[in-house]
């Protein structure tokens, strides 16, 4: 093998395994999260650090989103429609929950944007102990409207003072940041 064949063949490896490296992390980084647990069960999200501020966490198997908001707030959405009951998948371009059965869409808080969904996206309780991200997928809690008072804070996120700017759940505020989605 000549020296310029080594150097070829020495490129190639390199390559083909920085390819193979970046398609890994590529399908890490669209694949949905698993969570500890299984629906119907308290579930182990992750800790609270795992979820940048103002991402949209897909756990399909456990049948919810996981948003975290500018100010830090978690909440849990059911991804079942309360229409009825088909899966809501997040829309990254439109920053939406999109039904794909009749058409409803959801901001992220839930809160309905294109009917004929009757009500906002039920959401799941979180609980937040030592750092991690707990949902409670027993039972979906319905909602009539959507308020602040929906979102967690971990402990180490106090939430906004009295007085101040009311954290807001609007996508579209200005000056945010858009949203991931993992
Ligand atoms: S089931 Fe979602 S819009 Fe009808």
């Amino acid at each position: 093998m000549t020296r310029r064949d080594f150097f070829g063949l020495t490129w190639r490896v390199l390559t083909a395994f920085t390819a193979g490296q970046a398609a890994c992390i590529g399908l890490r980084f669209l694949a949905s999260r698993k969570a500890e647990g299984s629906f119907g069960e308290v579930l182990i999200a992750g800790l609270s650090g795992d979820f940048p501020l103002e991402t949209v966490t897909p756990f399909e198997q456990a049948r919810f989103f996981l948003i975290r908001f500018a100010d830090g707030g978690f909440l849990a959405l059911s991804s079942t429609c309360p229409h009825l009951a088909c899966v809501v998948g997040w829309d990254t371009a439109r920053r939406r929950f999109a039904c794909p059965c009749h058409g409803s869409e959801f901001e992220r808080d839930g809160s309905v944007v294109n009917p004929p969904a009757p009500r906002p996206l039920d959401r799941f309780a979180v609980l937040i102990e030592n750092d991690r991200v707990k949902v409670d997928t027993r039972q979906a809690l319905r909602r009539t409207s959507v308020t602040p008072e929906d979102l967690v804070y971990a402990p180490t996120t106090p939430p906004p003072a009295p007085g101040a700017a009311p954290a807001t759940l609007d996508s579209t505020a200005p000056g945010q940041p858009g949203p991931g989605y993992r």
